[in-house]
């Protein structure tokens, strides 16, 4: 099948009222048409996903954001104007028509426009915006590549578009204008310093609030199956005794403390490289059968900031402490 065959399949099944996994340029997503409420139902149950997590819903041009959105404030059209198509995700009042299921019951919508060909051409072909959370069993890492998508929903699929390696590895920034301020609730591919140049302060949503707005903000999320231990002690360590220990590295490797295995997110400590490696990296270490994987800090700043809250959601401190 070449891609355009491929991709015209992809959009059939859309139309159909089937899920279709496809790649964007953050992460792999799994698409449903977001206006085919009983489709989206099916991601849902196919992530096991929890009914209160709102999805994303992707968008191919201005014509669709006009079938999702009310009104758009100024700030976020800035926004838009600048980083789309691209890993931005905005919050915005809904329009009634907008299938409740898709956004949790809220009055407001997440979308986004991914600068993916395929995800722009399946977007476009289908003739309808697409909703979409990353293509993983919920509270697992996101999937970057076909292959993972294959290991963990290949059967519950009807299909999977292959576009290759994620560019950006790290979910869509998500930025809400439901408030009176624009409110960052996730930092992702769009660094906060990028979108404060555009619209000047952001506030940074808080991680202790009762009910987290955007679930992607519940402490644990993002988790491998092995226990991870971020920035741990000579002393953590040494608890583990003999047990296989793994090191996600941002740049070098600690040269004192013997590992079964060693994943370098950036040789030359670049963070948009380090965020492209980071869920692959943590899959692999994932999949070697580790008895602890220790996770090394990067500088929080840029994509640094998108990371380190993937790798502090990640980490079960807590459970290592109990
Ligand atoms: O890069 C990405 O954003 C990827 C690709 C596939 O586009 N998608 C993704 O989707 O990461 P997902 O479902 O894994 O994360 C979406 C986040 C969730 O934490 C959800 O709670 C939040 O967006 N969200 C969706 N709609 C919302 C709304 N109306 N208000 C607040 N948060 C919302
Ligand atoms: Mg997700």
């Amino acid at each position: 099948m070449t891609k355009d065959e491929a991709i015209h399949k992809a959009a059939t099944i859309i139309r159909g009222g089937g899920i279709v996994a496809f790649p964007t340029e953050t992460v792999y997503g799994l698409g449903a048409d977001a206006f085919n409420p009983i489709a989206v139902a099916r991601i849902f149950e196919v992530k096991k996903r929890p009914y209160f997590d709102p999805l994303i819903v992707h968008v191919a041009s201005h014509h669709d954001l006009t079938r999702l959105v009310v009104e758009i404030p100024s700030k976020a059209i800035r926004l838009m104007e600048q980083f789309w198509p691209g890993p931005l995700t905005l919050v915005l009042f809904k329009k009634e028509e907008v299938p409740e299921i898709a956004t949790a019951g809220l009055p407001s919508v997440a979308v986004r426009m991914p600068k993916h060909p395929m995800a722009l051409d399946l977007i476009k072909e289908s003739g309808r915006p697409i909703a979409a959370p990353s293509a993983n069993p919920f509270g697992y890492v996101s999937p970057t590549t076909a292959d993972h998508v294959r290991d963990q929903l290949g059967h519950e699929v009807d299909l999977i578009l292959d576009g290759g390696p994620c560019e950006v590895g790290v979910e869509s920034t998500i930025v809400s204008f439901v408030e009176e301020e624009p409110l960052l609730l996730r930092p992702g591919g769009i660094a906060l310093e990028e979108i404060e140049s555009v619209i000047g302060n952001v506030k940074v949503g808080s991680l202790n609030q009762e009910r987290p707005i955007a679930p992607g903000m519940l402490p644990k999320h993002y988790s491998p199956r092995t226990p991870i231990l971020l920035d741990g002690s000579e002393e953590d360590i040494a608890r583990y005794g003999n047990k296989k220990i793994g090191l996600l590295a941002f740049c070098k490797i600690k040269p004192t403390l013997r590992f079964s295995q060693v994943e370098v997110l950036s040789e030359k400590g670049d963070l948009r490289e380090a965020a492209a490696n980071l869920f692959g990296a943590l899959r692999r270490l994932d999949a070697s059968s580790l008895d602890l994987i220790l996770a090394e800090s990067v500088p929080e700043i840029g994509l640094g900031r998108a990371i380190m809250d993937r790798l502090r959601r990640a980490s079960s401190i807590e459970e290592l402490r109990q």
